[in-house]
C-alpha cells in the first residue's frame, strides 16, 4: 500500500474544504489560529511513517487529551472508574448540561465533558503531581518529544469557561467531584491546551493500535483488554454527537478536539493523525473527517 501517495491526493481532495468550517471562537485564543492549514500522518506499528501537509505546526489537542487521561486513569483505577461515569454516547453537545440532572450527576462517558472533569478529578488521587505525570505520560508515548501546554489557552478557557465551572459544581454537588473545584478545572484546562503536531499525535496514539502496548519500547501501557474497550469508546463517543456519522463515513475508533485535530487507529496497523483548525457544527474538524473518510476509502481498511 502506497501510504505517501494515498496522503497525498487526500491532501488535494480536502482543500477546497479546509476554508469551510469555523474556527473555535468559544475560546479566545484559539480563535486566532489561521483556519488555512493541513496536515496528516500516518505511522504504522513496524514504524513506517508517511506525512503530508504542515506536519511540524503544533495545535491545541484539546479534547484528544481526554484519551491520555482516561487512559491513566483506567489503568491505575481499573474497573472502579465505571461507579463514577458511564460508557454510553450522550447523543448531546460535548459541554452540554442536561442528561446530568436526570442521571444523578453521572456523566454518559469520559470523552464528553462532564465525564473528562470526573476523569480529571481522579488524576489527583493517582499522582501527587497529576499535571507532570501525564505530561511525562504523552513524552514518553510520542518518543521522547518535547510535549507542553499552552498557558496561554489554558487562561483564555479558564476566563471564559463558564459551562465547564457549571458542570464542574453540579458534579459536585453529587459528590462526584472529590477534590478542589479550581484545582480540577485547571487541570481540565491545561491538559486541553496540550500543543501536539500530527507526527507527535500519531506517535502517541500508536499503543491502542498494537493492543495497550507501546510498539516503539514495548512497554505496556494498558491491558489488551483495555486497549480493546478505550477504542470501542472512542468508536462510539469519541465524536460526540457525531459519533454515528463518523462510524459511518470513516469506520475507525477515533477521537477529535475543537482545536481541529483527530486521532483514529486502525488496531493491528497504524495511527493516524489529522489536523486542519476548520470545524463543522458539530465541532469536529471539516476537512480532517473529510480526510480520514477518504483514508478509509482509498486502503480499503475499516474495523468494520
Ligand atoms: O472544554 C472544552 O470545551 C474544550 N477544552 C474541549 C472541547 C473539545 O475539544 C470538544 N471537541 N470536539
Amino acid at each position: 500500500m502506497d501510504y505517501q501517495k494515498i496522503l497525498e491526493s487526500i491532501a488535494e481532495e480536502v482543500k477546497p474544504l479546509v476554508k469551510k468550517g469555523k474556527v473555535a471562537d468559544y475560546i479566545p485564543a484559539l480563535a486566532k489560529v489561521d483556519i488555512n492549514q493541513f496536515a496528516m500522518s500516518v505511522i504504522t506499528i513496524d514504524g513506517a511513517e508517511f506525512h503530508t501537509g504542515d506536519t511540524k505546526m503544533n495545535f491545541s489537542i484539546q479534547s484528544i487529551s481526554k484519551v491520555f487521561t482516561f487512559a491513566l486513569a483506567f489503568r491505575e483505577l481499573q474497573d472502579r472508574i465505571w461507579s463514577r461515569v458511564g460508557r454510553e454516547p450522550s447523543g448531546n453537545p460535548f459541554n452540554s448540561l442536561i442528561q446530568l440532572e436526570k442521571e444523578n450527576g453521572i456523566p454518559r462517558n469520559p470523552f464528553i465533558n462532564a465525564g473528562a472533569l470526573v476523569i480529571t478529578d481522579m488524576l489527583f488521587d493517582i499522582a501527587d503531581n497529576p499535571r507532570q505525570k501525564l505530561l511525562e505520560t504523552i513524552k514518553l508515548l510520542s518518543g521522547g518529544a518535547d510535549i507542553s501546554y499552552n498557558k496561554l489557552i489554558a487562561e483564555s478557557e479558564r476566563a471564559n469557561g463558564f459551562r465547564n465551572a457549571a458542570l464542574a459544581n453540579f458534579l459536585k454537588s453529587h459528590q462526584n467531584i472529590k477534590h478542589d473545584i479550581e484545582e480540577v478545572l485547571n487541570l481540565y484546562f491545561c491538559h486541553c491546551s496540550i500543543e501536539m503536531n500530527t507526527r507527535e499525535l500519531a506517535k502517541s496514539f500508536l499503543f491502542l493500535a498494537n493492543g495497550g502496548v507501546n510498539p516503539e519500547d514495548n512497554h505496556q501501557i494498558l491491558t489488551l483488554s483495555q486497549s480493546k474497550r478505550l477504542n470501542a469508546m472512542m468508536t462510539t463517543c469519541g465524536s460526540y454527537d457525531e459519533a454515528g456519522d463518523f462510524a459511518f463515513r470513516v469506520g475507525l475508533p477515533g477521537k477529535s478536539g475543537v482545536g481541529g485535530g483527530i486521532a483514529a487507529v486502525i488496531p493491528g496497523k497504524l495511527a493516524v493523525a489529522v489536523w486542519s483548525p476548520g470545524l463543522n457544527a458539530k465541532g469536529n474538524s471539516l476537512a480532517g473527517i473529510k480526510a480520514l473518510e477518504l483514508f478509509t476509502t482509498k486502503t480499503g481498511v475499516s474495523v468494520f
